[in-house]
Order: C-alpha cells, then sequence, then structure tokens
C-alpha cells in the first residue's frame, strides 16, 4: 500500500471486551498520528459506531486523562450487525464518508477479525483502506504477541483479591474457590496461582473432567487440613473457561469432605468484572504506549492488514524498525494462530502448562 499522506485521516477504534491500557493507547496514538502529520480521530463505540459513522475528533486533554484510568474513553461494544455483510458495507460507507485513510482497531480475537473484514474497504478517493490492530484483551488469548494490553493490569487485581481472600481464609481455616475471568484461557488463573501461591489452579487446558478437578481439590485439602502442620486454608482459583460450574464444585467438594472435615467451610467468590476496571499498570501504559507506536509508523509508512505484537520469546518473525520489542504480522496469521490457542494445537498452550507445572507442581497435579 502506498504511504499515508500529511493531512490523512486516521480513526481509532475500541472494540468487544475493554482492557485497562487501552486509553494509554489511545492517547500515544493520537500523539504519534499528530506528530506524522495526520489527523487522528475516534470512532464511538466499536464497530456498532463505525456503521453509525459516529467518529469525532479526539480531545487531548481528556487523552491525558483517560491515559491514567482503565476502560476506553471511546467506548466499546460487541457489534452483531458487524458480522453481517450489510453491517460491513455500511461500515465501509462510514469510511468513505468521514474521508478516513486509515484505521486502528484495539481489541481480542473478535475485533481483529473485524479488522480482517474492512480488507476490501476504500478510502473517499479509491484507496485501499490502511488498516492495522493492536492486541488487547484480558484474557492474553491471541496469538503473536506474548502479552495484550489489560493482561498486566488484570492479573494485578486478581493477586491483589487473592491476597484478601487468603487472610480471610486464613482466619476462618476454609476452602475458598475463586473463579477469575479469561474466557477459553487459563493465562491469567496460572500466572496469578503461581504469584498468589494458591494451593490449585483449575483451567481447560488442562483438559480434566469434572471427577479428576474434584479429586485435584481433595489433595489440596487433605494437604491442608489432615496434619496439623498443614496450611489450614486452601485457595483454589478456577478459570471460567472451565465448564464444571463453580457452585456444582463447591457441593461436590463439600460431599466429599463431610465427616472427615466437618469444621471446614467451602466459598465460592467469583471475580466476574472487576478483574477487568482499575487504574493501568505500568506495563499495560508502557505496552499500550509502544503497541500504539508502531502500529501508527507502520500505517503511516503504507503497511496494512498487520497487528503489532509484543515480543515472544524465541520468535524467529523479527521485530518492527520502529521498536526492537514489537513485530508486525499479517493479520492472516494472527487470527490462524489465535485459533491454534483456542484449540489447544498451539505450541504455546503446551509450553505453558509444562511451565506451570514445572514451577509450581503441585498447583495442577
Ligand atoms: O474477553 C474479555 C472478557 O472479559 C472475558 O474474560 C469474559 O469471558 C468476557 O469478556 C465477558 O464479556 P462481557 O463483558 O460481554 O460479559
Amino acid at each position: 500500500m502506498e504511504k499515508l499522506r500529511r493531512g490523512d485521516r486516521v480513526g481509532l477504534l475500541t472494540s468487544g471486551g475493554d482492557a485497562p491500557g487501552m486509553n494509554a493507547a489511545l492517547r500515544a496514538a493520537a500523539k504519534v498520528g499528530a506528530a506524522l502529520g495526520l489527523e487522528v480521530v475516534g470512532v464511538e463505540e466499536g464497530y456498532r459506531g463505525l456503521i453509525d459513522g459516529r467518529i469525532r475528533p479526539l480531545d487531548g486533554r481528556a487523552l491525558d486523562d483517560a491515559a491514567r484510568r482503565g476502560g476506553t474513553l471511546l467506548g466499546t461494544a460487541r457489534s452483531k450487525l458487524f458480522a453481517t455483510a450489510e453491517g460491513q458495507a455500511r461500515a465501509k460507507q462510514s469510511i468513505a464518508e468521514a474521508r478516513l485513510a486509515g484505521l486502528i482497531v484495539l481489541g481480542g480475537n473478535g475485533s481483529l477479525t473485524g479488522a480482517r473484514a474492512l480488507a476490501s474497504a476504500q478510502t473517499w478517493d479509491g484507496r485501499p483502506l490502511g488498516v492495522a490492530g493492536i492486541p488487547a484483551s484480558i484474557d492474553n488469548d491471541l496469538g503473536c504477541t506474548s502479552m495484550a494490553i489489560g493482561v498486566d493490569t488484570a492479573m494485578n487485581t486478581i493477586l491483589e483479591a487473592c491476597d484478601r481472600i487468603a487472610d480471610t481464609a486464613l482466619a476462618h481455616q476454609r476452602v475458598f474457590i475463586i473463579e477469575v475471568m479469561g474466557r477459553d484461557c487459563g493465562y491469567l488463573a496460572m500466572t496469578s496461582g503461581i504469584a498468589s501461591g494458591a494451593d490449585a489452579v483449575l483451567f481447560r487446558e488442562g483438559g480434566k473432567s469434572d471427577g479428576e478437578i474434584v479429586e485435584q481439590v481433595m489433595r489440596a485439602v487433605e494437604a491442608a487440613f489432615a496434619r496439623p502442620e498443614g496450611r489450614r486454608h486452601v485457595v483454589v482459583i478456577k478459570s471460567e473457561g472451565v465448564r464444571y460450574d463453580s457452585a456444582a464444585l463447591k457441593q461436590a467438594v463439600e460431599a466429599r469432605m463431610a465427616g472427615r472435615f466437618p469444621e471446614v467451610d467451602v466459598r465460592v467468590t467469583v471475580l466476574g468484572h472487576v478483574v477487568r476496571g482499575g487504574a493501568p499498570t505500568a506495563f499495560d501504559r508502557l505496552l499500550g504506549s509502544r503497541l500504539a507506536n508502531v502500529a501508527v509508523r507502520a500505517l503511516a509508512d503504507g503497511e496494512t492488514q498487520v497487528m503489532a505484537g509484543w515480543a515472544i520469546p524465541g520468535q524467529t518473525h523479527p521485530p518492527s524498525r520502529y521498536d526492537p520489542h514489537v513485530s508486525l504480522w499479517p493479520l492472516e496469521v494472527v487470527l490462524a494462530e489465535t485459533e491454534k490457542l483456542a484449540t489447544g494445537a498451539s505450541e504455546l498452550v503446551r509450553w505453558r502448562v509444562k511451565a506451570l507445572g514445572e514451577a509450581e507442581p503441585v498447583l495442577y497435579l
């Protein structure tokens, strides 16, 4: 694709689940774009707003303030209409009417799939639309990036919650099952399990049956309560991707404990959307800023249908020329890798499970 011209208009769009650090990325994209002579504008509420043509100028001071906060200043949505041919045709029309020459999409799997659907979009003057993606999803379930925006903040939020719950669990000598977000990806459960020193971690990639999961929890219960020198409390972190309902798991564990540990209660805490909000960590602000910097520069230099991904240890794909930690990957490749992560066919999933087993054998055995 030819390079963008000075004065060309580039839209920023956040879509799907919001992620802390999105605002920092928006701020950086606006600043870098301005420095390159581009006019950077915001699309409201993701693809829904794009379909409706809700595209507006960005306020630098509002972006400065928002960069410290979670959520997304632009708003977000999971647009069902955009998944249809009619929705995509209307979005392409809005792109031409708003005179966009480029679009940067921040989001997860669904959002980047949407970005790919705009491959054939054209500008008002007949040029191909430049499209770049930035990985933003607390789930860390995207291919071609070792971290997505929001993951680090979510991990820290879970860690804080686990530490708090461990205090009360110990005070009452209880078993706690803490359910964390992550959709089908166990990354948040695994990493926060290690960081918080939990007693067991349950994640979909483990492939365990309901019965095996109960056994795993019971081993932690036995280790904690069967001997006086045990921990006297149990914290189990369960990824929401595990299909075994947390209330049903609680019942099954209670049934096994009955008679043997009559004084020990089991409680369930579902952290839910608490995990997705809050001020972004320093890492997420930096990650957002650096990925945005590369996405804007790549677009300006004529790249399209690419995602800026954070370095993966051992990757053979070259770094971008703008930042040694950030590579540019074709969206096609990103989506194929993401699919492999979801089905468990990815080498990365196998490595994550193995690394967890080696770092904390008791956690997942
Ligand atoms: O993808 C981010 C995420 O927070 C997942 O962890 C979770 O399963 C989902 O979004 C929840 O989506 P919603 O906010 O639409 O309920």
